[in-house]
């Protein structure tokens, strides 16, 4: 009997110490087989620290944070040098470890064509946690199915076609805002990334919310210190796993700017909601708050959202609209400082079309030169620099058969510079290389360009970012020209996107 009961008291102890090495030790490794046989390799799995600490090794090789030259624009080397060092040694598509989860980074357009077209829903987004989550809830970004398709029509009504036609006059009095500032600098250095985030803020916040960037300020303020967290604690050393269930100082301050951002977006909202209630506003307004308000007050059933949908997309679109927008305005304008010929042609065609008036709908849309600035700014600097999704159930990818539950990983940097579509010059600013369209630039291969993502998917605030970026480089162009400072230092680094690290100073002379 006694013998009996020691027996069932073991197997009760091992138990625990079976599904730990199962999960730990041979699931991974099993998995890590099945993707050998076809072909898709990696580094080996570490049962003890996965693969973070050969990450924190190959970035810190890398100089990540030093100066690099110019005009090189190859940047994704230094951003993701892990994955780089990868594809040279396992192919275009390998498999990596995050913790347990496994990860396969995809760099073949087709591939990424079909994962990216998400036929019947088998590549659905990545699962959001941690400090990502406070940011960005659990809206547009992530949802499926119904709620995403209801999050979807808003957003493409909100920033489409006749709605993106009555924002210009308000993207062009932001821009005069800052450009009335830029008169202090006439004929000497001025530092622009600061203004253009500013600039942003202001866009998104008048055009979205219909409140100034001074009202958006809290927001903008939280949503900064959020991200700043995601940055400092990427990468952590992940000994088996366990950094999930450790408390830390962080998490305590990140708990508390999520509470703080609830609060100022719903003082927001509340003041929107008010006017209707106290009949000051015979409507909750035409924007994209005054849609979600219409929708949680007067949607049907099927399109009714909830208060917690209405935060989570507030948040979304302030930071969307923030900063991927003054990502794109710093790199033009670094790029067009260094490559005077591309200013020149593109000052002329600005003057073409506006002369010395405001920017206006229509010269916006055959403004062809600065678009091609745009694209090439984007293919080289792209603020998105990580596209992710899962396999829902098994799937055949190409030839490759995939488990459930696979993360897969798409670097649009990767693509941007692959030589066999963008040829050996891939790495140099040649906006000429457009000039024929996307198909002509990416040999038909369009997903090869994925600054603003691909399939149903496809970044919704596209019109919006180029609307604003093309209006406020013509009316620096119409204003000044200018070059870049021998106190500027190149640097980019990544603060969730894209981002010149010390800013961009340039010498202004008006014109
Ligand atoms: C230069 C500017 C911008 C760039 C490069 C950019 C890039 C992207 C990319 C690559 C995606 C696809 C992500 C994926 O497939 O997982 C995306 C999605 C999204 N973007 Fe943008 N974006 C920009 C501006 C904006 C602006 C101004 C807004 C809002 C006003 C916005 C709102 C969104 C939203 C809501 C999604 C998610 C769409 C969905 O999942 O259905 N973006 N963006």
């Amino acid at each position: 009997m006694i013998a009996i009961c020691a027996v069932c008291v073991s197997l009760l102890l091992l138990l625990p110490l079976t599904i730990v090495l199962y999960k730990l030790w041979w699931a991974p490794l099993h998995f890590q087989s099945i993707m050998e046989s076809q072909g898709i390799k990696g580094p080996c799995y570490n049962f003890f620290h996965n693969n973070t600490k050969e990450i924190i090794k190959i970035k810190n090789q890398t100089s990540y944070n030093s100066p690099i030259d110019l005009p090189d624009h190859d940047i994704f080397p230094r951003f993701q040098p892990y994955w780089y060092s990868c594809m040279k040694l396992y192919g275009n598509n390998f498999l990596v470890w995050n913790g347990t989860q496994p990860q396969v980074v995809v760099t073949e357009p087709e591939l990424i064509k079909e994962i990216l077209v998400n036929r019947n829903g088998a590549y659905p987004k990545t699962k959001r946690e941690g400090y990502l989550k406070k940011l960005l809830g659990d809206g547009i970004t992530v949802a499926e199915g119904e709620k995403w398709l209801k999050l979807r029509k808003l957003a493409n009504h909100a920033f489409h076609g006749e709605c993106l036609k009555d924002m210009v006059p308000a993207m062009v009095a932001s821009v005069q805002t800052m450009l009335e500032k830029w008169r202090h600098y006439e004929g000497k250095e001025i530092e622009v990334c600061g203004d253009f985030r500013i600039l942003s803020s202001e866009v998104i916040s008048r055009t979205a919310f219909g409140s100034s960037y001074v009202e958006g300020i809290k927001i903008f303020n939280m949503l900064g210190k959020l991200s700043a967290l995601i940055s400092e604690n990427a990468n952590k050393m992940n000994f088996l796993g366990l950094v999930k269930f450790v408390r830390t100082k962080a998490d305590s301050e990140a708990d508390k700017i999520e509470q703080l951002l609830h609060e100022s977006i719903m003082e927001i909202v509340r003041k929107r909601q008010d006017e209707v209630i106290t009949v000051r506003a015979d409507s909750f307004g035409s924007d994209f708050l005054g849609s979600l308000l219409k929708a949680r007050h007067e949607g049907s059933e099927k399109k009714q959202i909830s208060a917690a949908e209405i935060i989570d997309e507030c948040k979304t679109f302030y930071f969307a609209g923030q900063l991927t927008t003054h990502s794109l305005l710093s790199w033009s304008v670094l790029l067009l400082a260094i490559h005077p010929d591309w200013q020149e042609k593109a000052r002329n065609e600005v003057f073409q079309l506006f002369g010395r008036e405001n920017p206006n709908s229509e010269g916006i849309a055959r403004l062809k030169t600065v678009n091609l600035i745009i694209h090439e700014t984007l293919r080289l600097y792209s603020p998105v620099t990580l596209i992710t999704r899962r396999t829902q159930g098994q799937v055949k990818l190409g030839k490759f058969k995939f488990p459930a539950n696979v993360e897969l990983a798409i670097p649009p940097l990767a693509l941007h510079r692959d030589p066999d579509i963008w040829g050996q010059d891939a790495h140099l600013f040649k906006p000429e290389r457009f000039a024929e369209g996307l198909a002509k630039a990416t040999k038909g291969n369009p997903m090869a360009f994925l600054a603003f993502g691909f399939g149903p998917r496809i970044c919704p605030g596209l019109n919006f970012a180029s609307h604003e970026a093309k209006i406020a480089l013509s009316m620096i162009l119409q204003r000044y020209k200018f070059t870049l400072s021998p106190n500027y230092v190149h640097s980019p680094f990544i603060a969730l996107t894209v981002q010149p690290q010390h800013g961009v100073q340039i010498l202004l002379q008006p014109l």
